[in-house]
């Protein structure tokens, strides 16, 4: 892409922050962009398995997940959040740990780690808490899944203890919010002696933005001991794994 296609398509981007998910630049349309659902997601509940075992034992998870477009997209199930949500789960327990999820959306993936022994705090901006807490408690997990507002870009909640294990899913899709991801990437690295589990299907040419800026403080690698692995990359979904670059 040249220079100055580029400064059109920020010039645009601040006009219409939405308007990739309406006509995308690289011909795609909100179809593919926006998981398949049913047409009018509102109030409505999911209910998603996990394969899982614990002591060798199958041990399936269920999430019961209500799902609602009306608080923005992250109200709705996305393909990353359930990859990332089965490999978690496939690992086993996580008992002792203390999980953070970025844009947690409806919370899946946090909730995975909960039913798995974490601690977890899943994280998004204020119109998706509602249903986040809604799924918490269906789920019976409020004694571990703690529901948080953290905008990407604002300081880390001083709430939260030590990390272990950090987690986003389908988090790269908004480009005003590229920046702002990576320096909370950033400083929660620097904070924390912590995995990074990061998992993101490709829509956009544009998403290399996100990754340049990303290169910069990270370098990643792909995780290789997910069974499913072959499948979810033929739907441009890459489960990474990030390591902060060290000077
Ligand atoms: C595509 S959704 C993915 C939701 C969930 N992780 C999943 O996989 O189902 C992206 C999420 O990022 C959140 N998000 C976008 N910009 C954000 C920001 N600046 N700060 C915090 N969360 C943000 C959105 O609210 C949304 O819930």
């Amino acid at each position: 892409m040249t220079v100055s296609k580029l400064l059109i398509d920020e010039q645009l981007d601040t006009i219409d922050p939405l308007r990739h998910l309406l006509q995308d630049s690289d011909g795609l349309d909100v179809a593919d962009i926006v998981p398949a659902q049913p047409p009018s997601i509102h109030n409505q509940t999911l209910d998603l398995s996990f394969v899982s075992s614990l002591n060798g034992v199958p041990n399936p998870i269920v999430i019961k997940l209500a799902v609602d477009a009306s608080p923005g997209c992250g109200g709705i199930a996305w393909p990353a959040g359930e990859v990332l949500s089965a490999y978690i789960s496939r690992r086993g327990s996580l008992q002792g740990k203390n999980v953070l999820e970025l844009g947690s959306g409806t919370g899946l993936v946090g909730l995975v780690a909960g039913t798995l022994g974490a601690h977890v705090w899943i994280t998004d901006q204020a119109p998706l808490l509602d249903i986040m807490n809604c799924n918490v408690e269906m789920n019976t997990l409020s004694e571990r899944v703690k529901v948080l507002e953290f905008n990407w870009g604002s300081p880390i909640p001083e709430s939260l203890p030590s990390l272990h294990i950090i987690l986003a899913a389908d988090c790269v899709y908004f480009e005003p919010a590229f920046p702002l991801l990576v320096q909370t990437l950033t400083e929660l690295a620097i904070a924390n002696e912590a995995e990074i589990l990061f998992c993101y299907k490709k829509r956009r040419k544009a998403d290399k933005r996100f990754f340049t800026l990303l290169k910069k403080v990270f370098t990643w690698e792909e995780v290789t001991d997910d069974p499913n692995q072959a499948i979810y990359s033929k739907e441009a979904i890459s489960l990474l794994r990030l390591m902060r670059r060290r000077k």
